[in-house]
């Protein structure tokens, strides 16, 4: 089987996508604050290199040289995400207008090279100020959030059409503070559920400001969604499954799609009193329709709750799933990415399926897929064919979502060059491009000209 970019409609968005802390570097130059990730990278042990975004790819003096990679590989489209903390220092009061400058001229470079430019707005990067009046689990937060997001689109809307409102607040909330193995690096167990919910009010007050501020601009926001089995048919399993299902996919989908969280999720949590008393009214405000919704898709999870004594071989869930903590998730065998994440390309389709059934109406992004690999470069070349597989696969994913009827819009492949990534430092790459960090040189690997041909025509998907 073969795909062919002619195989997709012509208004279908390709493109890349990035984040400002995992690339920008220039963490406290012309005017920005500290964000969260710059405290949390100098927690000893918290990131596995030790290392910090302080320069990452030096994209906030290079960018000019990325956007020219970009339009030399073909895209149409970029993700990239602001840094709050450039716009306001402390996360309150008017804009920095050197922030807003820097995203400006970027977003121009880009429409000059004819690509089009999406922005999220919160890719992780609280303004410290901000955590240290208790970040996401303060309900005043979402507010402020709220308020920088319309001042963004009322200084950026004339060159920025498509706005993001949050990059994947399940990391920003359990992942963050349950499982602690985020910035800020909290663990304050089902708690973290109240994160979430000021994270989706955030969101719900977003998308308003965005629209008052620029009534032409499409916003949506980004949830990583996970394909779900259960290991077996047995009841344990089956309820494995709905648990994991529930924290990571439903307790996110629902309420900004239909509204109202899930009450299964919330007893498994042990947060039903609280969200009745402070989130039921909110229901309709996280749940402002959207233009489109952005979906990250990596891997699928197989689960388990084995009885005790049972031979199955997993990771326990631990921390980061609260009430759920003994979930097991199952090795299958599927071959990985360097990150442990099984492969899983028709589980692209699942999340895509999944995500429809509740808003049929809905447009749909891959707003980031990708793969992490220990690359090399050898003669100047990178050979990850491993990389360059995995893409095709799930280009070929999104062509069977298309004939299938799913209203997909784009894909953004995560990610342009390889960067900071989050826990992990630079010790994991992910990028079509190459970067070596001791220079700052870029390299196309093979994965990049493979998407270049496909995206240019000049080649087929085999
Ligand atoms: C996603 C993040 C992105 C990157 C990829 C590998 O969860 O949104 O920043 O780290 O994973």
């Amino acid at each position: 089987m073969t795909a062919h970019r002619g195989d997709f409609p012509a208004d279908f968005a390709w493109g890349t996508a990035t984040a400002s802390y995992q690339i920008e570097g220039a963490p406290d130059v012309d005017g920005k604050g500290p964000s969260i990730w710059d405290t949390f990278t100098r927690v000893p042990g918290a990131i596995a290199d030790g290392r910090t975004g302080d320069v990452a790819d030096d994209h906030y003096r290079r960018f000019r040289e990325d956007v020219a990679i970009m339009a030399d590989l073909g895209v149409n489209s970029y993700r990239f995400s602001i840094a709050w903390s450039r716009i306001q220092a402390d996360g309150t009061g008017p804009v920095n207008p050197a922030g807003i400058a820097f995203y400006r001229t970027l977003a121009e470079e880009l429409l000059g090279r004819g690509i089009t430019p999406y922005a999220t707005l919160y890719h992780w990067d609280l303004p410290q100020a901000l955590e240290d009046r208790g970040g996401w689990l303060e309900r005043d937060t979402a507010e402020r959030f709220g308020e920088y997001a319309g001042l963004v689109a009322s200084e950026l809307g004339d060159v920025v059409g498509d706005w993001i409102t949050l990059n994947e607040p399940w990391c920003s909330s359990f992942l963050s503070y349950a499982g602690g193995i985020h910035a800020p690096g909290r663990t304050v167990g089902a708690h973290a559920a109240r994160a979430a919910h000021h994270l989706l009010l955030g969101h719900g007050r977003a998308v308003p400001a965005i629209r008052a501020a620029s009534p032409e601009a499409k916003v949506g926001i980004t949830l990583n969604l996970y394909s779900m089995r259960a290991a077996s048919d047995s009841a344990a399993d089956r309820d494995a499954e709905r648990r994991i299902d529930g924290l990571v996919n439903r307790f996110f989908l629902q309420p900004v799609l239909t509204g109202g969280y899930p009450q299964d999720v919330l007893a498994d949590l042990g947060e039903t009193e609280w969200f009745a008393e402070h989130a039921t009214r909110d229901a309709a405000d996280v749940a402002t329709p959207i233009d489109f919704l952005g979906i990250n898709y990596y891997s699928r999870h197989v689960v388990a709750d084995p009885p005790i004594g049972a031979e199955v071989v997993g990771e326990p869930a631990g921390l980061t799933y609260p009430g759920s903590e003994s979930v097991l998730f199952v090795d299958t065998g599927a071959p990985r990415t360097a990150m442990g994440w099984p492969i899983h390309p028709e589980g692209m389709v699942d999340v895509l399926e999944m995500a429809h059934a509740y808003r049929p109406d809905l447009p749909l992004y891959i707003t980031e897929n990708g793969s992490a690999y220990p690359d090399t470069v050898v003669d100047g070349e990178v050979e990850d064919e491993a990389r360059r597989r995995y893409l095709e696969q799930h280009v070929m994913a999104c062509s069977a979502a298309l004939q299938q009827g799913l209203p997909l819009k784009g894909y953004f492949a995560w990610t342009l060059m390889d960067n900071f990534e989050w826990a992990w430092g630079y010790s994991r790459r992910f990028g079509l491009v190459h970067v070596d960090y001791s220079t700052q040189k870029r390299t196309l690997k093979r994965s990049g000209t493979w998407f270049r041909s496909f995206l240019t025509g000049s080649g087929d998907v085999r």
